[in-house]
């Protein structure tokens, strides 16, 4: 992801996440060095991002911040070939695992990361806003070791 995929990812991100990133979140995630990686669709099919995830490096580790796929293009393996190239992407940079952190009520995220490998690890009570005052979030990590294909 680079600056030029700021504003077709933020139309995503409006489009299907209930609080959605910012313009100034995109941008200052990767001012911070964070890594975008990007879906695009096919020329045949028009081009254009069809989604994204947000990966920030840690210690020997990483947290996945955000994924997300456009409302048109979900249930066609876009975000779990997202979430595998940011493992793959993970693995080459030698860290130990990706963790992350989701909403308990978003079960179409839990059971994609569930089949890419993750497990929970946690939970932070009421840790999210939502229309009912709050929810819970799920952590979640993905242990790697250099080599290893998960899902
Ligand atoms: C979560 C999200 C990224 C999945 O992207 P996607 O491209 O639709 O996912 P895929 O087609 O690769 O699906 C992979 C697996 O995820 C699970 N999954 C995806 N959508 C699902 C749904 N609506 N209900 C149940 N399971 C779902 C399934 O296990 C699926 O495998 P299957 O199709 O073989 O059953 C997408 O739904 C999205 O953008 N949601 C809004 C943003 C969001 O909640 N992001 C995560 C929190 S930051």
């Amino acid at each position: 992801m680079t600056r030029d995929d700021i504003e077709a990812a933020l139309a995503i991100e409006q489009a299907v996440q209930p609080y959605p990133w910012t313009r100034g979140n995109f941008g200052d995630a990767l001012g911070s060095g964070y890594l975008g990686l990007v879906s695009e669709a096919s020329a045949e099919a028009g081009g254009g991002l069809q989604g994204f995830v947000v990966l920030m490096p840690g210690v020997g580790e990483a947290e996945l911040l955000n994924i997300a796929v456009a409302a048109g293009q979900q249930r066609k393996g876009v975000g779990r070939a997202l979430l595998e190239s940011a493992l793959a992407l993970s693995r080459e940079r030698g860290w130990g695992r990706v963790f992350l952190e989701v909403r308990t009520g978003n079960l179409p995220a839990i059971a994609l990361y569930r089949s890419a490998g993750f497990a929970e690890i946690g939970i932070r009570r009421g840790y999210y806003h939502n229309a009912a005052g709050s929810e819970d979030a799920l952590i979640m990590a993905c242990e790697l070791s250099a080599g290893e294909s998960n899902g």
